[in-house]
């Protein structure tokens, strides 16, 4: 898969997320499904999106001992999902497991990213509440390069790490970065944002872009902006 444009769905349900989509008519983005519409909707929004023709990232971000996991991530991969992921904090076993239930009995699976350290996790909630002493940009590289020796195909992670991580971890190391934003838009509760030809410069393999397309007067037309910045 190359450089793409992936349109974060955050809707509260699947009626509201399938009109979005109906607005693209022939076009098929990449759509990511996060929690709010899987807990609202369960796998089935899944299986109408994928019928439709769209590939699907599921942000699920999965956390639990390596046994359950292995297990709940069978099961995602059997809905045909292109991108799942999961909490490298769950340790290089979980990892592991994590890829071998994914695995189908062919041997083809949905690339696999890990989440090194949420954004909205800072530095001091990670001294004083997680109890790790070091700067925040050694742990996201120590994660990812974690990641990395799992097997795993990529992070999340800002842009503004993704040159950092394609330098440790390879180049063909799947940088996918949300915090999206036009020149001239709003940037909303994002604090550090880049613009999608920024994105490209820097190296990011994936964008993950949401209100700048789904609360855009011509949802369309801002996706087309996106993908002539990011993609060309
Ligand atoms: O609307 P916006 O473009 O800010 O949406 C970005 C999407 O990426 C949201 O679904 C958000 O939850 C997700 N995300 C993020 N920052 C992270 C990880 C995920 O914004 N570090």
């Amino acid at each position: 898969m190359g450089k793409d444009v992936i349109i974060a769905c955050d809707f509260p349900g699947g009626k509201q997320t399938l009109e979005f989509l109906d607005q693209f008519r022939g076009r098929k983005p990449f759509v990511k499904i996060g929690m709010e519409l899987f807990y609202a909707e369960g796998p089935e929004i899944v299986r109408q999106i994928k019928a439709r023709g769209h590939k699907i990232f599921l942000d699920l971000k999965l956390h639990d001992i390596p046994n359950t996991v292995k297990k709940a991530m069978a099961v995602l991969s059997r809905l045909d999902v292109d991108i799942c992921n999961l909490h490298a904090a769950g340790t290089a076993e979980m990892m592991r497991a994590a890829l071998e239930g994914l695995t189908r009995p062919d041997g083809s699976r949905p690339l696999l990213i890990a989440v090194t350290q949420l954004t909205s996790t800072n530095q001091e909630a990670l001294e004083n509440e997680l109890l790790i002493h070091c700067p925040m940009d050694r742990v996201v590289m120590a994660y990812a390069e974690n990641a990395k020796l799992a097997g795993l195909d990529g992070v999340v992670c800002s842009p503004l790490e993704a040159e950092k991580v394609h330098e440790r971890c390879g180049k063909d190391f799947l940088t996918v970065t949300p915090g999206v934003r036009f020149a001239d838009g709003d940037k909303g509760d994002q604090k550090r944002v880049m613009t999608p030809a920024q994105a490209k410069e820097i190296g990011s393999d994936y964008i993950v872009v949401g209100r700048p397309i789904t609360a855009a007067e011509d949802p369309v037309a801002a996706y087309e902006r996106c993908l002539a910045e990011f993609v060309g």
